[in-house]
């Protein structure tokens, strides 16, 4: 057999699959989450005004301009920020400074699956926290599921169920955990309410976002993370020296501060929402409560593969996530107005 050169750890783990990124002509592409509407129109303005040749210089290794316009929102210090390229690059980090073979993490299953693909490069177990079913609402002992972790993750919204968990049961679980807690708001800004003052009260408690959604600004890589100031200091430690470009910075900067678009676009992602949870249940699908920009339905066949298969064909991608759990659904990412009437006309195709 050829010799591997890897850690036993690399060796083993599957990897992380991205949702794909097709290039088709009129493709209706629903699956990873992404903002139908464009970024801020001084996203727009910042590039064209960027004089190109800056990019010889390396950017501010703290990006503290927009370390201080978060902080400045949140009600914190700088010292209380940290800003990654992507919240992913923010996982990467929490998952090196937290977790190890000695030091497992839990996290929520169904949940965000590159949390398990980090622990296994960590070499670290992972204990899965199973939601209840259907309601998928978070099991009833969790704490003492969790107890011998390092790390819990807690995804509120949940994704790919869309699930907003009660904020007094996530303000227990901070207050009593023995460990990290990280409450992932990849997706908050769709949500009622949200966790961020957690960061705050809780000297254990990460709160991470990205600009990935809301701000529809995916392409960009950026996102940030708020937590007591000795949390934060220890992943700068960790963190690639300069993370995020001169771009990204930039792009974040004007996008954060222009609040009206990053609201509009929100109020008409979740009107879309709503268009979409009332047709897929006039046909009978079952939606699991989403205040995300994403719905979780399940057909009324329940074969959410089939589901996925026949989108596939009409030239709208979803996401189907096989498993015990998952496979009865499909996750729709909200489009727009144009986008959604179109899936449900083809769902009508499929199931009428
Ligand atoms: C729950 C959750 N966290 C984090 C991310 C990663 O976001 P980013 O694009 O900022 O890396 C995603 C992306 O889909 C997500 O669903």
């Amino acid at each position: 057999m050829k010799k591997s050169y890897f850690r036993p750890e690399i060796d083993t783990m599957a990897g992380y699959v991205p949702g794909e990124q097709p290039v088709m002509e009129n493709l209706i592409k629903l699956n990873t989450n992404e903002n139908p509407y464009p970024p801020s129109p001084k996203v727009e303005e910042a590039l064209r005004s960027f004089p190109a040749g800056m990019l010889r210089r390396y950017p501010d290794p703290m990006a503290n301009h927009l370390r201080d316009a978060v902080a400045g929102r949140f009600g914190v210090a700088r010292d209380n920020v940290i800003i990654g390229n992507g919240s992913d690059d923010l996982l990467t980090m929490i998952f090196r400074a937290f977790t190890a073979p000695d030091k497992p993490m839990a996290m929520l299953y169904p949940s965000y699956s590159l949390y398990a693909e980090l622990a296994a490069m960590q070499g670290a177990s992972v204990v899965r926290l199973a939601l209840q079913k259907k309601s998928f609402a978070l099991p009833e002992n969790l704490l003492e599921q969790a107890k011998a972790c390092n790390l819990l993750m807690l995804t509120r919204p949940n994704a790919p169920t869309g699930t907003l968990f009660p904020r007094a049961a996530v303000e227990e679980i901070c207050a009593k955990f023995d460990g990290v807690v990280v409450i992932d708001e990849a997706y908050a800004d769709f949500a009622p309410d949200n966790c961020m003052e957690f960061a705050k009260k809780f000297s254990n408690v990460i709160v991470m976002r990205t600009f990935s959604k809301s701000f529809s600004l995916a392409g960009i890589r950026l996102g940030y993370a708020v937590a007591d100031a000795d949390l934060i200091a220890g992943l700068m430690k960790l963190k690639d020296s300069y993370n995020v470009d001169r771009l990204a910075q930039l792009v974040g900067e004007a996008a954060f501060a222009d609040v009206e678009t990053l609201q509009t676009h929100c109020r008409m992602v979740c009107a879309g929402r709503a268009f979409l949870t009332e047709n897929l249940q006039k046909m009978n699908f079952y939606v699991a409560e989403s205040a995300a920009n994403f719905l979780f339905a399940a057909p009324p066949d329940g074969d959410g593969k089939r589901c996925f298969e026949e989108l596939r064909r009409r030239a709208v991608i979803v996401r189907y996530f096989p498993g015990e759990m998952t496979g009865n659904f499909v996750r729709i990412t909200v489009g727009n107005d144009a986008e959604n009437q179109k899936l449900i006309q083809f769902l009508h195709e499929i199931y009428d």
